[in-house]
């Protein structure tokens, strides 16, 4: 990439000019990579805004630091507060948003390469998107098992438990049961790297809903080849977009970017069609 080229940072005024490449047969496989921001409208608070974000929520679970409830050792000597930010973000009383929908409308256009998604709040399936376009890097709440013998652990049981704010152990080793999240410290799920690679044929990166703090995943948005354009749909700019001369940074509400998008792409009817269905 030409570095030292003017950065574009555009605002919605470049949609038409993304909407008319999107339509040309030169976008054929389009890579999506989601972050908690995506989820917000739907209720879930994302981590780091301020005053809404989680970790500025968690103080009242006295953690040594927020990012500690996601941290193993810390889970494995007291799972308390993990626990009960489970109970408050358990999938099943959420509905996927209007960005999780227009993900799946490009998979049913033949135009999703992949979508990786940081969420574990699986929207993104519950959207209809389909299971082989979606890397869950972070792992989901939608398994669980002993974080000692490993053995999987019943998902209607383990329901029970998050629900009524119990803490499941393990019926062989009475180890504890954690849900297949990748927490601070332990791999990220072999697919997820072996799915890297895929960006090498990506024709347009579309990046929303992340402050791209966390790595390896955020360093997917460096690995597009230098012909596919990056675009950004965020509230504030993040990483090294900018950098890149033709970087499109959309800042706002991704919802309302997404259907402004759609407008201009002549898909409005059928992204709320689909989401309806959601
Ligand atoms: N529309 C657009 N952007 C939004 C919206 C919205 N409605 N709501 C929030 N955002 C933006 C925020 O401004 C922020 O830049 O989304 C980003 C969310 O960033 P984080 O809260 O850091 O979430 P995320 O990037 O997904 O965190 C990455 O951190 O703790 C780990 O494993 C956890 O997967 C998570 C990872």
């Amino acid at each position: 990439r030409d570095k030292n080229k003017e950065p574009k940072v555009l605002k919605a005024r470049d949609i038409p000019a993304l909407a008319h490449y999107i339509k040309s047969n030169e976008c054929k496989n389009i890579a999506i990579m989601l972050g908690a921001g995506v989820s917000t409208a739907a209720g879930i608070p994302d981590f780091r805004s301020p005053k809404t974000g989680l970790y500025s929520n968690l103080a009242r679970l006295n953690l040594p630091h927020p990012e500690a409830v996601f941290d193993i050792s810390f889970f494995r000597n007291n799972p308390v507060p993990f626990y009960s930010l489970a109970h408050e973000l358990y999938p099943g009383k959420f509905r996927p948003t209007l960005t999780h929908s227009f993900v799946r409308l490009l998979s049913e256009k033949n135009l999703l390469l992949k979508c990786f998604t940081q969420n574990i709040d699986t929207l993104e399936r519950r959207a209809g998107v389909p299971g082989n376009k979606i890397i869950e890097a972070h792992g989901s709440f939608a398994t669980q098992r002993c974080i000692d013998c490993k053995s999987e652990y019943d998902d209607e049981r383990m329901k029970k438990h998050v629900l009524e704010k119990k803490i499941p152990r393990c019926d062989r080793c009475k180890g504890l049961i954690k849900p297949d999240i990748v927490f601070f410290g332990e791999a990220l799920p072999a697919e997820f790297i072996q799915s890297i690679g895929l960006l090498n044929s990506a024709d347009l990166l579309i990046v929303m809903g992340t402050s791209l703090t966390v790595h390896p995943f955020a360093s997917l948005a460096e690995m597009t080849p230098s012909s596919c354009p990056r675009v950004l749909i965020n509230l504030d700019k993040v990483g090294d977009f900018g950098d890149q001369p033709d970087d499109v940074i959309l800042l706002g509400q991704c919802d309302e970017v997404v259907k402004q998008l759609c407008q201009e792409l002549g898909w409005e009817k059928e992204l709320s069609r689909l989401w309806e269905k959601t």
